[in-house]
């Protein structure tokens, strides 16, 4: 708290962020859903020729060599392309572009129960009033409940973070045609790891009020460029591009541009990654499933596992962390007994298995033990 800052800051309960270990610090890493695998080699060869003296110039503000890209990738045009610094930015931007404010509307935006924690920060931020939709068994999203229920926009993650879960093109297309007069943002940070994955872009030519909202964070390695796009009719591109240049005119930098271009046109690459990523989750669920854990389905680079009831999700957290492997325990009611575990290289995820089999057959024992001495 401080006199200085004014109500909304004083009272704003901020985003908090995933553990960034120090530098040289080892650990495997599995709590901020990063890629274990470098970016594309493209990446450093686009940087290496990078011109310096071009960086007393400030940058395209539309970012047009990364939306060309993306454009010639995703087969839309270069205007239905929105870049932004990281998709945590762009949904900023489309929190404040598309939803009303408390003091025109009481209608709510509607999100998923549990979903990406910065959704109710902008909420609050922006002061947009929320409407929290309940999921399911195993926290499974049923479009129906979107459909009837008043509101002034939504905001769907798919696959879901942190369960995990994905819905359906169709579950997508009901509800866009259900609610032709608010937005439907489907946030597919998560895109790309299933085999056969499906995204949201192909209903944009049905759907003006769709607005898929990706990033080069997960499947492309590049969470520390800071590169996230939208792709929406031209009509939503130019209420968000409105937004950005009330705020910052220039979100991506000259390099960023340069190498998140240079990541998007190696498909080859990112087309690797992806398959050695799904490969290490099955491992990953396989095993986990095999010591007792539950977990949904995944179709994200991350599992949303239950540890077996001699185990607490929060004592197995601490425990992994002594021990130099982070994953992510939230300790939010309704989801307090689970912990988030991104999906590392294989070899990380063999070390993470012995060290939680190690974890739950030392409590195993230290139970068995107690009855001994109590017999
Ligand atoms: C569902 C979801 N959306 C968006 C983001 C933000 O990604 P970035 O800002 O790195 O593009 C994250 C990050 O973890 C996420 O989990």
């Amino acid at each position: 708290m401080s006199r200085f800052w004014n109500r909304k800051i004083n009272e704003i309960v901020p985003y908090v962020a995933g553990e960034q270990p120090r530098r040289g610090t080892k650990v495997i890493k599995l709590n901020t859903n990063e890629n274990p695998f470098p970016p594309s080699p493209k990446v450093a060869e686009s940087i290496a020729q990078f011109d310096i003296a071009d960086l007393r110039l400030y940058p395209d503000t539309d970012a047009t060599l990364v939306a060309e890209a993306i454009a010639a990738q995703e087969g839309v045009s270069p205007e239905q392309i929105f870049v932004g610094n990281g998709s945590d930015e762009v949904l900023a931007l489309c929190f404040q572009t598309f939803f009303e404010t408390r003091d025109n509307s009481v209608l709510p935006v509607l999100t998923p129960e549990f979903s990406y924690s910065f959704y109710p920060v902008f909420e609050e931020f922006y002061n947009i009033k929320a409407a929290k939709i309940p999921l399911h068994e195993e926290y499974r999203l049923d479009a129906s409940d979107y459909v009837d229920v008043a509101n002034c926009g939504i905001c769907i993650a798919n696959p879901n973070a942190p369960t995990s879960r994905a819905i359906a093109l169709e579950d997508i297309a009901l509800i866009c045609r259900s609610n032709p007069d608010s937005v439907v943002i489907i946030d597919e940070a998560y895109a790309y790891f299933e085999e056969k994955y499906e995204t949201a872009v192909s209903l944009l030519g049905q759907f003006p009020n769709l607005c898929v909202v990706r990033t080069l964070s997960k499947s492309y390695s590049l969470a520390g460029l800071r590169v996230g796009y939208a792709i929406a009719s031209e009509e939503l591109i130019e209420g968000l591009k409105r937004a950005r240049d009330s705020f910052n005119s220039y979100p991506i930098d000259r390099l960023a541009q340069t190498a998140a271009a240079a990541a998007i046109n190696d498909r080859k690459y990112h087309e690797i990654c992806r398959v050695k990523i799904i490969e290490a989750r099955e491992y990953t669920v396989r095993e986990l499933t095999r010591l007792g854990f539950a977990m949904p389905e995944s179709s994200a680079n991350f599992v949303f596992a239950k540890p077996p009831a001699i185990i607490s999700a929060e004592t197995l957290y601490k425990n992994l962390r002594a021990k130099g492997i982070l994953v992510r325990y939230f300790g939010t009611p309704g989801i307090s007994d689970h912990l988030r575990i991104a999906i590392g290289t294989r070899e990380e995820m063999e070390q993470f298995i012995s060290q939680v089999e190690k974890e739950v057959t030392d409590v195993q024992d230290c139970n068995s033990c107690k009855e001994d001495q109590r017999d």
